[in-house]
């Protein structure tokens, strides 16, 4: 007889016979309906995807730390896990590329998604980034005719040039943006040689409910470095896992990736009369107004033991802050508040936050009831309402958010700075020659195929705007003029 606890069951925990023959109607007949294991099992195996995430499907984790290294940032922040230096945090991140499948390259052209999750002892606080400054749209009302154009086309289910550069070419404040994922940093060569942002700003109170604005950086501590395109078309087809596998070996062989991350604070009143919108997700703050301040360091030192549970099963909100941290008014960053919830309520389900990878090491505590799956005990047979005349978890006044001045009409309001120009042309100005080479190569083998030669012009004549050399040599490559003004 086989050890209770080793032998094979059904899914109600019942032995399992045979697992190599189902129930016939004779050695040769059809099968039975009463071979229930058969139809549990199949049945199970019908439902074992959950819907791919809508971006960012094809992606890799990690677990680490976060250790604090700079006391000082407790200045701007009473966020605890900032506290004090040697304070560490247990954390998670996911990286992904943005537009393929699941099933997708690694190593194509892409923003690569740094999500991090920190398990801090005031809660979760997820930092949903990507490896640019910057993003292509700055408002959320854009985000799905954007991503539209980057998924396939609804007819030939290919990938479209012509709506990518159509959109792109319309939407002028994507030029920093596309300048950065056609440079050579457009492909990493690995998940570990890059850098990662906030990419928003984010407001920081301290323990005197003094605010400042906040935008962190996380440098890479392996260096940065990019594939070449032959190269990565190669691994595309040879290993499209390729990024997977090497963040997965690194870790699993003791070659732990680190990162420091830096944050620029902006003082509360230089929002107004900074020269650009410190709210506008498609422009930097120079590091000269607004030098790099160090934090501390992250470290991935533990793969996760099964992908499914944990990376395909991680739900990450940039809605989910901790005491210390809270939004700003930035649109692009109001629209993701609601956002990632709602595709985790989809995709993984009403309490998904109760899953081990999401759960926060924090206790939680409140009057959230039942929902599909619901695993953990519910609550049990404690108070489930709120006020109430018996007991249960008390407010806390002091973590509310921070009041915030606001004046004007509600109403459709366009940003008010429209210079989409001046830090592309600065991108590009910064490059090497080399460097303008392959960018300028990589926009004329992406703008090619785009069938219609207005789109083509309209693209350039960015290009020129944002420096003359620039919009000439893209030009030149696609065998066209640059526009008159
Ligand atoms: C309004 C604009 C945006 C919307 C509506 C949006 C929406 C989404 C949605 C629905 C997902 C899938 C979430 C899931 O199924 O779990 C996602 C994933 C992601 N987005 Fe966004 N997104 C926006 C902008 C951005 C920006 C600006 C960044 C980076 C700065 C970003 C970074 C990411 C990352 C890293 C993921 C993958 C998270 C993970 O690893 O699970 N997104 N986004």
């Amino acid at each position: 007889m086989i050890e209770k606890n080793n032998r094979l069951t059904t899914s109600w925990g019942a032995p399992v016979g045979d697992n190599q023959n189902s129930q016939t109607a004779g050695q040769s007949g059809p099968t039975l309906i009463q071979d229930v294991h058969l139809l549990e099992k199949l049945a199970h195996f019908n439902r074992e995807r959950v819907p791919e995430r809508v971006v960012h499907a094809k992606g890799a984790g990690a677990h680490g730390y976060f250790e604090v290294t700079n006391s000082e940032i407790s200045k701007y922040t009473k966020a605890d896990f900032l506290s004090e230096a040697g304070k560490r945090t247990p954390m998670f991140i996911r990286f992904s590329t943005v537009a393929g499948e699941l099933g997708s390259a690694d190593t194509v052209r892409d923003p690569r998604g740094f999500a991090v999750k920190f398990y801090t002892e005031e809660g979760n606080y997820d930092l949903v980034g990507n490896n640019t400054p910057v993003f292509f749209i700055r408002d959320a009302i854009k985000f799905p005719d954007f991503i539209h154009t980057q998924k396939r086309d609804p007819q030939t289910h290919l990938k479209n040039p012509t709506a990518v550069w159509d959109f792109w070419s319309l939407s002028p404040e994507s030029l920093h943006q596309v300048t950065i994922l056609m440079s050579d940093r457009g492909i990493p060569a690995t998940l570990r040689h890059q850098h990662g942002f906030g990419s928003h700003t984010f407001k920081w109170v301290n323990e005197q409910g003094q605010a400042v604005w906040v935008k962190y950086h996380f440098k890479t501590d392996q260096g940065v470095k990019n594939l070449d395109v032959d190269l990565a078309a190669k691994l595309a087809g040879e290993n499209p896992d390729y990024h997977t596998e090497d963040l997965f070996n690194a870790i699993e062989n003791g070659d732990f990736p680190s990162w420091t991350l830096h944050v620029q604070i902006m003082p509360v009143e230089d929002a107004d009369t900074y020269k650009w919108d410190p709210f506008d997700v498609t422009k930097v703050w120079s590091q000269k107004d607004y030098p790099l301040i160090e934090v501390g360091k992250m470290v991935l030192d533990r793969n996760p033991e099964n992908y499914f549970a944990e990376v395909e099963q991680a739900t990450f909100s940039p809605g989910a802050f901790v005491p210390g941290i809270e939004a700003s008014p930035d649109k692009m960053l109001q629209g993701r508040l609601f956002a990632y919830s709602d595709a985790a309520r989809y995709r993984v389900g009403a309490n998904h936050n109760t899953l081990p990878i999401n759960a926060p090491k924090a206790p939680v505590n409140n009057h959230q009831r039942d929902g599909q799956m619901r695993f953990d005990g519910n609550g049990g047979k404690s108070v489930y309402y709120e006020p109430n005349s018996f007991d249960g978890p008390t407010e806390t006044p002091e973590t509310n958010v921070t009041p915030f001045d606001i004046h004007g009409q509600a109403g459709t309001h366009a940003y008010s700075h429209d210079d989409h120009y001046t830090q592309a042309g600065d991108l590009y100005r910064l490059l090497s020659e080399d460097e303008r080479t392959r960018l300028v190569n990589n926009i004329v083998g992406a703008m090619k195929p785009v069938e219609r030669e207005d789109i083509k012009l309209r693209q350039i004549s960015h290009f020129h705007k944002a420096d003359p050399e620039y919009g000439a040599r893209v030009a030149e490559g696609l065998g066209l003029a640059v526009p008159a003004e």
